[in-house]
């Protein structure tokens, strides 16, 4: 029998939401070279917490491992409104999920005040019709931007209220983000 755990608005069960993320890895700002994605460690963090299924949105070309170069390929690709192709990685019961979610937690750093373009072609390739979405995110001070809107305005679906952290607490400050994320879960409960 499948867990229950206390979440959104009383029980949900773990097969109905799933966990979809965008994270990269290599030299970034504030942190040094990362093995493990500053969002990762949050979107890990919500999968403990919530024993939901984990789906990990990977850029088909991914992103230079040289910092500047990847600010350089992230500034060209929001010039141009690019999509990038994505692949989703998980497993079967993951993908599975997907599909059948009524809640889809959503992570991804903030690049540019914004989400990483392949976040948007992730949103834009599929029917967001009747699961809400609860948007993370990882940033070196800008918070959320704008992107909870957004999410909105490409779903037409519920985003519920966003949790923001700095990339350098969710990649080194293990006890911050277990503390931030279950507030958070405690708070967009209600
Ligand atoms: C291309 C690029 C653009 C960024 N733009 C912003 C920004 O506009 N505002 C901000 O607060 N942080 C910005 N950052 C910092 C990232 O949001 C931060 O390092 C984040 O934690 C990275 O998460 P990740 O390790 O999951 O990819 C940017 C980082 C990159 C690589």
């Amino acid at each position: 029998m499948a867990t229950q755990h206390a979440f959104a608005g009383g029980t949900v069960n773990p097969s109905n939401a799933v966990i979809a993320y965008f994270s990269r890895t290599g030299e970034n700002y504030a942190v040094g070279e990362i093995e493990i994605g500053n969002t990762a460690n949050v979107a890990a963090e919500i999968t403990r917490r919530t024993g939901a299924p984990t789906i990990e949105i990977t850029p088909v070309e991914p992103y230079p491992h040289v910092y500047d170069e990847a600010v350089a390929q992230a500034t060209a690709e929001r010039k141009g409104h690019a999509r990038p192709p994505f692949t989703l990685q998980g497993d079967t019961a993951a993908h599975a999920a997907l599909e059948h979610a009524s809640t889809v937690f959503l992570g991804y750093p903030i690049w540019w005040s914004d989400m990483p373009m392949p976040v948007y072609t992730f949103l834009e390739s599929r029917d967001w019709t009747g699961v809400t979405i609860a948007p993370f995110c990882t940033h070196e001070g800008s918070g959320l931007a704008d992107t909870a809107s957004s999410i909105a305005r490409i779903t037409g679906t519920t985003v519920l209220d966003g949790l923001e952290l700095r990339g350098a607490t969710a990649q080194y400050d293990v006890v911050a983000v277990s503390s931030s994320v279950k507030d958070w879960l405690m708070a967009i409960r209600r």
